[in-house]
This record gives structure tokens, sequence and C-alpha cells, in this order.
């Protein structure tokens, strides 16, 4: 628990089983990865959430195409995404599964709390469903599609449904979701997704269908089992279940509620930045304090479909690449929150370009002559010019810039400062010749090799939330000790030695070459 530390809570979107995990989830949880590694190495408690949506129409309708009973194809299908967590080395904290028993638990006590608050009332739905979005949609918001059929704005075919149904007035949040954006102006990321969701809201509201009659896979609806809980509450509600709902008083929920951060793919902020609030509010609790949109991939130019056949494999991307590598190029590529295509190409150009070559090679070459020169020890630093110790003020000062764009999810612009610094190095490098100074000026070669690997340190340690194994292994070489690589162990307190013993240096960023990865750096 937190004791002092500021506390940190941030999940992913629960992911639907009706199918395999691919790269659009893959990324969004590696945006919520790096975001906790970044969190927890600068000193915050974080609790960091992940899991599966197992109820519903579209993973009942799944099921049934696979002949399985729908329980037992949840749990296989679970599973999938549990692995693809250890294949990308994700650090959540939690795996949550909605057909848990803590969660079934927890979605009757907050429709509960809604039915008390004289927020839920019993109604009849008749209007447009689709199936593969689980969402309602109005005449005004369809399409034609190809063949004739109607089609909500996401593609989806819509079908007419008439039934019983329990409502959630939503019609009567209007404003006060729109004072709620409005008093937090930074709840909805980036801003070009809040004003969409402004306008949407302005646009007026309409109740909300809440409970479903026509199937059963799902959580009753207390009191009334003929109803299953709408597949949307019951799964936004998993962010609350996992830190202890319906006890608000314990321990972890006070700790940890509201989350810090629900990061989602633009296709289903709606839920989270309207629908969401309004449950929470309804029920008496607090809204989350962010929810991020991040934009969608598509490969080699094309939207990526299983009927298009062109699904990236997660887990075969990062056999064909590296994970380091492919971590990189997704939070790199792309301002996040903009869309992004994956092409091999890109993907490369960044492997080989800005790993192997910037950063690898400045790795390489610092720690090899200080290998030969330096009797593979930190060498002795003597007396610093100005330029030295500006290089190494900025070093220092990469953290603030680093946090600041972290703060606002912006990964790509935490990168690229970290790049500025690299490309820095790899100048400074050329500039001060230490393989000329070996033989000129060995003390000052024992400087400038200092500086430089003083400059790796600090870079090693801020790579760490987007390339957790290479950097490790960077701080191996530099022999820092484990305990010693938080972001706390920046700046010139916790410097290099002079005199300590290093191991023989070895490469860290393969290079993609000839159509395969290279076993190991340069
Ligand atoms: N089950 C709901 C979420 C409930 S959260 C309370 C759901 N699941 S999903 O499996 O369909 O999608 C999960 C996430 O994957 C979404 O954030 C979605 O945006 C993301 N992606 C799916 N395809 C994607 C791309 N091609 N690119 C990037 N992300 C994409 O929605």
């Amino acid at each position: 628990m937190s004791g002092s530390r500021p506390r940190y809570y941030l999940t992913t979107p629960i992911y639907y089983v009706n199918d395999v995990p691919h790269i659009g989830h893959a990324y969004t949880t590696l945006a919520c990865d790096a975001l906790a590694r970044f969190m927890r190495l600068d000193g915050h408690d974080v609790r960091f959430l992940t899991g599966t949506d197992e109820h519903g129409q579209k993973v009942a309708n799944s099921a049934r195409a696979a002949g399985m009973d729908p329980q037992a194809f949840t749990d296989r299908v679970s599973q999938n995404f549990r692995d693809l967590t250890d294949a990308w080395n994700f650090s959540n904290d939690d795996f949550i599964r909605t057909t848990e028993a803590r969660h079934i638990r927890s979605c009757q006590a907050i429709w509960r709390k809604l039915v008390a608050a004289g927020e839920i009332y019993l109604g009849s739905y008749a209007g447009w469903y689709a199936v593969r979005d689980e969402a309602f949609y109005g005449e005004n918001e369809l399409q034609d599609g190809p063949d004739g059929k109607k089609v909500a704005p996401s593609g989806a075919e819509v079908e007419w449904v008439e039934e019983p149904s329990y409502f959630f007035k939503l019609s009567a949040w209007q404003d006060r979701l729109l004072a709620f954006y409005q008093a937090n102006p930074d709840f909805i990321l980036p801003e070009s997704r809040r004003n969409e969701v402004i306008s949407f809201v302005k646009g007026g509201l309409r109740d909300l269908s809440v409970s479903r009659t026509t199937f059963k896979w799902g959580v009753p609806v207390p009191d009334d089992p003929d109803h299953i809980i709408y597949v949307w509450l019951d799964a936004l509600t998993n962010y609350i279940t996992a830190v202890g709902y319906p006890e608000t008083e314990s321990e972890s929920f006070q700790t940890y509620w509201p989350a810090d951060l629900h990061m989602v793919g633009k296709d289903i902020l709606r839920f989270h930045a309207v629908y969401w609030p309004a449950f929470l509010m309804g029920a008496g609790l607090e809204p989350p304090r962010r929810v991020f949109a991040h934009g969608w991939w598509t490969n080699e130019g094309q939207k990526i479909s299983k009927s298009l056949g062109n699904v990236i494999d997660p887990v075969e991307l990062v056999e064909k690449y590296g994970l380091d590598q492919v971590r990189y190029f997704l939070l790199r590529e792309v301002p996040f929150g903009n869309d992004g295509d994956f092409n091999h190409q890109a993907m490369v150009n960044r492997m080989n370009g800005e790993l192997a070559n910037d950063y690898g090679n400045l790795a390489q070459r610092v720690l090899s002559m200080i290998n030969k020169n330096c009797q593979a020890k930190v060498p002795e630093p003597g007396e610093m010019t100005g330029d030295d110790e500006g290089f190494l003020g900025s070093a220092h000062g990469l953290i603030g810039q680093v946090r600041d764009a972290m703060e606002v999810q912006a990964f790509h612009e935490g990168l690229e400062a970290v790049w500025a610094m690299i490309r820095a190095a790899n100048g400074y490098v050329d500039a001060q010749a230490p393989w000329k100074l070996a033989k000129e000026d060995p003390a000052r070669m024992g400087t400038v090799l200092y500086v430089l690997a003083e400059t790796i340190r600090h870079l090693a340690i801020l790579t760490q939330p987007f390339m957790p194994d290479a950097s490790a292994r960077l701080l191996d070489q530099l022999a820092v000790p484990e305990d010693a690589r938080a972001f706390a162990c920046l700046g010139p307190d916790h410097a290099l030695k002079a005199g300590t013993e290093l191991p023989k240096p070895e490469g860290v960023f393969p290079r993609y070459e000839n159509g395969e990865k290279t076993e190991e750096g340069e």
C-alpha cells in the first residue's frame, strides 16, 4: 500500500474474448505498461489493471459458433490474453475477468445503488442494436450499408430490437456532465477528442437501455433475473471491482479510487467519457481523473480486419523484430493519440537507425573504449570543462522533460527528448575524439569517457519503461546495482564511481538485415 508515496491507478480496456489478441490490444496495454513502469520508477505506488470482458451477446454468439459452453469458451480465450501479457512482459498488478465472483457481486451492488438513487426505471426498448459494438444507435446515426442493410458509424451491422428493458436516466445528466468537463479540462485527452465528446453531449442525451432479456449470458439484474445487466455497465464496473468495490471504505478503494487514467482506443471513448462518469456520479462515486483515447493502427496502409486477413499477431511480431524493438516502434512512430500505420520498412528504419545506430552505437563505442583503454573500470574524471558540465547538466535535466511528456501521455515526445540527448552524446564523442586522446592526453580521455558513461547511465535509466530488457542490460554493463535504477538515482548523487569494474561490453540492439534479425548488436 501507498504509505507516503503518491498512488497511480491506471487501467486498460478489458478485452472481448470473442477473438484472439491482435496488435490493437497489445498497443493499448503497452501504452499502459510503459506508463506504469515510468510511474513506479518515479516513486509512485502503482496499480495497473488489465483483463477480459466476457459477457454479452457478442461473446455468447462466438461461444455458440465454436460449439462451446460460454464459460468454457471464455476460460480458453481469456487465457490467450494472459499469455499476451507474458509474451510482451507487461507488468500489470491484476488481471480481472468479468465472470469472476468478485465482479458479479460488484456489478449487482452498483446496480442496486443506481436503483436506490432513482437513476434506473423499467420501460421497453425498441430500436437499433449493433452486436459487434454492443451498442444502441439512434436512427439518425445510421448509414446505408453496401447490401442495403443499415450500419452504425463504426461499420457494424445493426439489428432491430424490441424488448422490456431497464433504463438509466442519462438524459438528466447532460448539464452535470458538461459542467464536469468544464471543471476538469484534462479529463479527456487528446483535446480534439474532448471537443468531440462535448459536442456529442451538447447534442442531447437519450436515456440508456441497461438491461437485456433476449439472451442469458450476463450478470442477472438483482430481483429481476429475467434481465441481465447491459454488457457495458457490467464491463465498465470492472475498474472499481478491482480496487474493492462495493467495499468503498476498504483501504484499497480509499487508496486507489478514483483512477488516475483509463486508457482506451478512440472507438470506445463515448462509453468511458459519457456513460461511465454518469453511472459513477449516479452511484455517488467519483469519476476517474482522465480518459485518454489513442488512435488506431493500420497494416501497410490498410484497415486491420479479419476478413482482409491482415491481422497482426503480436506474438509473431515480437519473434520477428524483438520485444524492445516493437515496443519502441509503437510508442515512437506516431504522436500518441493519432492513428498510425504499421509497415515493415518503417519498423526496420527505426530499429536499425535509432536503436542500433544511434543508441546502440553510442553505448558500444563508449563501453568498448573504456574496456580497452581504462582497464575495464569506470575512468577517473579529471577537471571538467564548461562544456562537460553543460553536457552532464543536460543529462540530469532530461527527466524533467520526459516527465512532462509522460504526464500527458506524450510517449513520442518523451522518447524524442531522450533521442535528442543520444544524438548530442554521439556528437560529443565525435567532437572530443577520445580515441585520439588515448595517445595524446589520457587524463582528458578519462574525463570524456566518464562524462559519456554517466550520460549513458541516465539514458538507460530513462529508457527502462519503454525498453525494459535492453535498458537493464545496459545498466548491467555499467555495473549499476538493481536498487540504484529508479529515477531518484538520476543526477550527481548516485553518479558512477571511478574504479568500479565493468563487465565486457556487448551490443544490446540487434539489426534487421537480409530478411532477419541479427543475433546480437553490432
Ligand atoms: N470490451 C470492450 C472494452 C470494455 S472496457 C470497459 C472492447 N474490447 S475490444 O477487445 O474490442 O477492444 C479493446 C481495445 O483494442 C480498444 O481500446 C480498441 O480501441 C483497441 N483496438 C482494436 N483494434 C485496434 C487497432 N487496429 N489499433 C489500435 N487499437 C485498436 O472494446
